[in-house]
């Protein structure tokens, strides 16, 4: 998972942005996962809009847009700012702790224990060091560089070279990069890569030499540089590509991800990772509208008695949208 989003840049951007500044507040420093979805949910709304937002009760009649946020729209159209953000900003908890959770490494709940041991800068967190995991090691190693998003043609390299090592390990590999560079987006937070193998099925037994034997692979030509956490199935790691010899600036390290998935899975997988976070909740409501119960694993019906029944079969990311009876949406049109 990337930690910073993309600024949205549309009409009406300055409210989208405070939106996302708001979910953020909610989901790192109070916890409130619901209020950070609401908030999440209003801004991919917002962001499609083809409108410039004129007032609140204009909002308020998108779905997702509730009484509250309407208010904020009209402080914020009134005034440019708003004064709940002001306050949050100014505190001296909230910003701190806000700031920790940009470390990959760090969540909510490891931020406000640091915080309250008087950690609350990047100063701090290079003193106490020795006192951090691994995988917040690295995060606090690369700060600056995984802030940066990676531009598509950046993305669009790594994905070649990925294309190309993983043919050389087993031809028979499918491997599809997930997450916003999917959709199409102009820059992406990090790298989702989405692995599986005909052999490899929910049936079968476990294959984790299937992950590590690509992980070894991309680190021993050098590509991946650092491991945060490697499992049977989910591989956390950081990769750079390296420059050409007529390129004089160094790429910058990015973090990656490779999740191994049963071949009857993948395509639910694939369409889970691909997002957005948005468009999944909205997909899944309309599944259990339809009477199914979809998850990043399978899709299920679900029977008279309320239960969950078999996983149907699927081999595509259309025939999902098939058994919802929603018309096919191609990755681009994923936003929301
Ligand atoms: P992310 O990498 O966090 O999101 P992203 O790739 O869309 O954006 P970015 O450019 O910032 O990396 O997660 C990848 C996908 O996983 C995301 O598009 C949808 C899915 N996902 C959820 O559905 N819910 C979640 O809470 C998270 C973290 C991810
Ligand atoms: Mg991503």
């Amino acid at each position: 998972m990337s930690k910073r989003k993309a600024p949205q840049e549309t009409l009406n951007e300055g409210i989208t942005d405070f939106l996302i500044e708001l979910a953020n507040y909610e989901k790192n420093v109070n916890r409130a996962i619901h209020k950070y979805n609401a908030y999440r949910k209003a801004a991919a709304v917002i962001g499609k809009y083809p409108q410039k937002i004129k007032s609140g009760t204009e909002a308020k009649k998108l779905d997702g847009v509730g009484a509250k946020i309407a208010e904020k729209i009209d402080e914020f159209l009134a005034t440019g700012k708003l004064r709940k953000l002001e306050k949050i900003r100014s505190d001296d908890t909230s910003s701190s702790i806000n700031f920790l959770t940009r470390v990959t490494g760090i969540g909510p709940a490891a931020a406000r224990k640091f915080y309250e041991e008087g950690v609350k800068t990047l100063e701090d967190l290079k003193k106490i060091e020795h006192k951090l995991n691994h995988h917040q090691q690295i995060g606090l190693k690369y700060f600056e560089e995984f802030e940066k998003r990676i531009p598509r043609s950046e993305m669009q390299k790594m994905e070649a070279l990925i294309q190309k090592e993983l043919e050389k390990v087993d031809t028979e590999y499918i491997g599809t990069i997930c997450g916003s560079y999917r959709r199409g987006a102009e820059s992406s937070g990090d790298i989702d890569i989405l692995l599986t193998h005909p052999d490899y099925t929910s049936q079968s037994e476990k294959q984790p030499k299937l992950l590590h034997a690509v992980v070894d692979h991309l680190e021993s030509i050098g590509f991946v540089t650092d491991t945060l956490s490697k499992g049977d199935t989910k591989y956390m790691g950081v990769c750079q590509v390296q420059k050409g010899e007529d390129e004089e600036e160094d790429y910058f390290h990015r973090r990656i991800d490779i999740r191994l998935i049963p071949k009857d899975q993948y395509y639910c997988g694939v369409l889970y990772f691909t997002g957005s976070d948005v468009f999944n909740k909205n997909m899944r409501a309309h599944a259990l509208e339809k009477g199914f119960t979809l998850n990043e694993y399978t899709i299920r019906p679900i029977g008279v008695t309320g239960m969950p029944g078999e996983p149907l079969p699927v081999d595509s990311e259309k025939d999902i949208f098939d058994y919802i009876q929603w018309k096919y949406r191609e990755p681009k049109d994923r936003s929301e």
